[in-house]
């Protein structure tokens, strides 16, 4: 990408350092848990031990004898004002606080309020809470099975634990097509729980002025105006306006998802605050967020893919069981249950395809978190990939050659996918062959065939995705009925200093850098004369948030589109200044010119202060703009990764020895940010398919309720990441640039798997699911005889 701006100005294609980092790296953020006010209570929650059950009394005398132990709240006490129960993001509902039943283990049972966050704890271990067990669903499968018991007894019409069935796509094609396929593979795939474990963990602190009639929440959400309509919805009832309700997401240490539902404890802590007029903070403990906030993931999917002898790929055909827990609390757009599942016919040019979702309730915390991930998007490029290369080891093609043949070609685009997705633009068979010449494959190949005739096992995977991002388009997507635009809003101030606003909210991807450099490429102003904000519903404009690579799709296009408007109006400015015509002045970097005639020139600095002193007469006064934007599309970013792996005949143990990764998000606004996001999504891809699972024993017991056992990569078992890039711009953005944060670690772990399956494949293994353990591939090779 060529550069328009100088290093001076640090437009787009800068590696401008994050500005946000000073601040950071000396301990000097802002985080939600840095808030301290006068009077401050502190909250703590009592959870529930049990996975099912009644609650049959809730003795809180012993803690209210506590000195410093203010109040027990309960479900019966959130009843009175019917704030119990709370609606969920897909319009399901959930409890706050329990009155009758607690329907997983962690679940919030009471909140103990105090002078001190220890003394609330202590509060916690005294209250006595007596429950009566009743029968556990953990597995979404028996939850649909006819005698199984139903769980959702609030809802009286419930018969069952099924909560939706969704289809796209077209079924009598894609049975058509499987009739006549000459090849097909099928497997079933099981994509586990996982949890978002953020730096920090969730909290907020709620402060209700009973003088003003304003509530103002300190809260570690990823998008506050939402937060602050919902809050205005669900608590109209008992005075909360929107007009006075100010949610504030100060920094925030990592969201990935996590951090976009509503949460009972920060209804709790709203509610302790407006009962008492005291600021009120609660922050979860990590094994709190781990054990009882929203999980990611948890489908069991079972894939089919139809193909000729010669590897040409025709038609897809998915089954699936979502495990949404006890609740549909996923943050999806509302028209779609299971998500954007249905990209999951891949880079690969299909006929046709057809898919089914089942969403099920079981006894577990709520579900479907977008872990960095564009909702369900990580479950629908795993599955693919995993079947494209199943598809080529049954055909005995190379998988590389495999995938040439069958990639969507540059010129189809735009292409409308056999689910109906419109791709902007693409060129996998780029992306790949860059990573094959960087890996070396050829070479790898025969040093793969040399080591298994010395029986020592090597593998190569492949993972050639397709992402959608930029949710979104406002005729498919909205959430709570909330149109899915963003939006910028732009104040350019005498002395030629901006003032930035958004209604996205970075939780550590750098906003404040690369928005600021959008502005310095359409406007001119250097970077560091641009100062961003965002995450202040008192200040920022209106906007959906930080989620689903969203950011850059939709917000950064909605700056360009605001400095435009500023450009607009600075070219007649000029043109009154310079005592020329409006069309024949042209613009360089930081300054509009008389055509011909270069020295006269005026700078933006010098329209900034004539836009306040010296502004045509007839003009509003004032440099400044607002942009809502709708995009006309999503956008596709796409990559290729070759995973090279090694595995320990005798432990099982799965070594990464090299991962290449070659992304295309379009134009870039910041390549060093960029690869931060690559590094960082790249060992978010690792973790879940080496280490991370989030299981329950039949009580429904959590078993990997901490980091004890809850294994995130650390430094030791990351390899070096080898990355680089192509560049295919989005037709449709305005700035050609398409979403990366969350690419590496939708593309990763089907890399990883397809080189482990790959090394083993000719000891008779097919599938292995996520994650990959060393137990897993030890049983694997003991089964095929293998021994050390
Ligand atoms: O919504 P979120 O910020 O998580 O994701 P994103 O839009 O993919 O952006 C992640 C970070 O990478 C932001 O700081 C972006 O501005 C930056 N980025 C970039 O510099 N160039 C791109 N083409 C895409 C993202």
């Amino acid at each position: 990408m060529t550069l328009k701006t100088p290093p001076e100005i640090g437009g787009m294609g800068h590696r401008v350092k994050r500005r946000e980092d000073p601040r950071f790296l000396r301990g000097q953020g802002n985080y939600v848990d840095d808030v301290v006010l006068p009077d401050m209570l502190y909250l703590d929650i009592v959870r529930s031990p049990y996975a099912h059950a009644k609650i049959a009394n809730i003795d809180t005398s012993k803690a209210l004898a506590i000195p410093g132990v203010l109040a027990v709240i309960t479900g019966k006490d959130l009843e009175k004002y019917n704030l119990h129960w709370m609606p969920t993001l897909m319009s399901d509902t959930q409890m706050v606080l329990p009155v009758e039943k607690v329907m997983y283990q962690a679940q919030e049972v009471a909140a103990v309020l105090a002078t001190d966050r220890y003394i609330a704890a202590d509060g916690v271990d005294a209250v006595e809470i007596d429950y009566d067990p009743l029968p556990v669903v953990v597995d979404p499968k028996k939850a649909l099975e006819p005698d199984a018991p139903v769980l959702r007894t609030d809802k009286p019409d419930k018969k069952d634990n099924h909560i939706w069935h969704w289809e796209w796509g077209n079924r009598e094609e894609t049975d058509k097509l499987f009739s006549e396929a000459e090849v097909t593979v099928k497997e079933d795939i099981y994509i586990p729980r996982i949890h978002v474990s953020s730096i920090e963990t969730c909290g907020c602190v709620a402060h209700f002025d009973k003088v003003r009639g304003k509530l103002t929440v300190w809260m570690t959400t990823q998008a506050p105006h939402a937060i602050r309509t919902v809050f205005a919805l669900v608590a109209g009832h008992v005075g909360l306006s929107e007009e006075k309700i100010q949610i504030i997401s100060p920094d925030i240490g990592g969201g990935f998802g996590g951090k976009v539902p509503v949460y009972p404890g920060y209804v709790i802590a709203v509610a302790a605050s407006v009962l008492t007029g005291k600021p009120v903070k609660w922050i979860e403990d990590r094994m709190e967020n781990i054990q009882a906030d929203s999980f990611a993931r948890d489908y069991h999917i079972t894939a089919e893919l139809a193909g000729k002898k010669d590897g040409q790929l025709t038609a897809l055909r998915i089954k699936t069981i979502a495990d949404h827990g006890y609740t549909d609390a996923a943050a999806n757009p509302s028209k779609f249950p299971a998500g954007l599942f249905h990209v999951c016919t891949g880079s690969y040019d299909l006929k046709a395809a057809h898919v089914e979702v089942d969403g099920v309730y079981t006894n577990k915390p709520p579900g479907g978190i977008a872990y960095r991930c564009s909702f369900r998007v990580t479950e629908a490029v795993h599955t693919i990939e995993r079947m494209a290369d199943l598809m080529a080891h049954q055909l005995g093609m190379d998988a590389a050659e495999f995938r040439l043949k069958n990639f969507i070609q540059p010129e189809q685009f735009p292409y409308t996918s056999a689910l109906g997705w419109e791709y902007d633009s693409g060129n996998y068979a780029g992306a790949l062959r860059l990573a094959m010449e960087k890996v070396g494959y050829a070479d790898l190949r025969k040093e793969q065939i040399e080591k298994r005739a010395r029986g020592e096992l090597m593998g190569v995977g492949i993972s050639s995705f397709t992402e959608i991002v930029g949710a979104g388009p406002s005729k498919h997507f909205d959430i709570l009925g909330l149109k899915m635009f963003d939006s910028a809003e732009i104040r350019v101030h005498p002395t030629g200093k901006v003032l930035a606003r958004f209604g996205t909210k970075s939780q550590g991807q750098g906003h404040e850098t690369t928005y600021a450099q959008v502005v310095a490429e359409e406007l001119g102003f250097p970077v560091d004369s641009v100062l961003v904000e965002e995450g202040d519903t008192d200040t920022a404009p209106y906007g959906l948030g930080t989620y689903a690579s969203r950011s850059t799709p939709v917000a950064a296009a909605a700056c360009a589109m605001a400095c435009r408007k500023i450009k607009d109006k600075a070219r007649k400015i000029a043109a009154y200044l310079l005592e020329a015509h409006e069309d024949d002045l042209e613009w360089e970097p930081g300054k509009f010119f008389v055509k011909g005639s270069p020295d006269r020139a005026k700078t933006i600095q010098e329209i900034s202060l004539a836009a306040y002193t010296n502004h045509p007469p007839g003009m509003e006064a004032g440099l400044e703009a607002v942009n809502y934007y709708d995009p006309p599309n999503l956008t596709y970013p796409f990559g290729s990764y070759i995973c090279v792996v090694d595995i320990d005949k005798g432990t099982g143990e799965v070594k990464v020895r090299r991962f290449v990764a070659i992304d295309d998000c379009g134009n870039i606004i910041n390549p060093m940010i960029v690869e931060g996001q690559i590094h960082g999504g790249l060992t978010m891809g690792l973790g879940p398919a080496l280490f991370e699972e989030i299981q329950y024993d039949e009580s429904g017991n959590i078993l990997q309720g901490s980091f004890m056992n809850y294994l995130l990569p650390t430094a030791v078992e990351t390899p070096n990441w080898e990355i680089g890039n192509t560049v295919t711009p989005s037709p449709h953005h305005p700035l050609g640039a398409k979403g990366v944060g969350e690419s590496a670690t939708v593309g990763a772990p089907a890399a990883i798997v397809n080189a482990v399956v790959d090394a083993l494949w000719h000891l008779g293994v097919r599938h292995i699911d996520i994650p990959i353990t060393p137990a897993k591939v030890w049983k694997l090779l003991r089964d095929a005889g293998v021994r050390e």
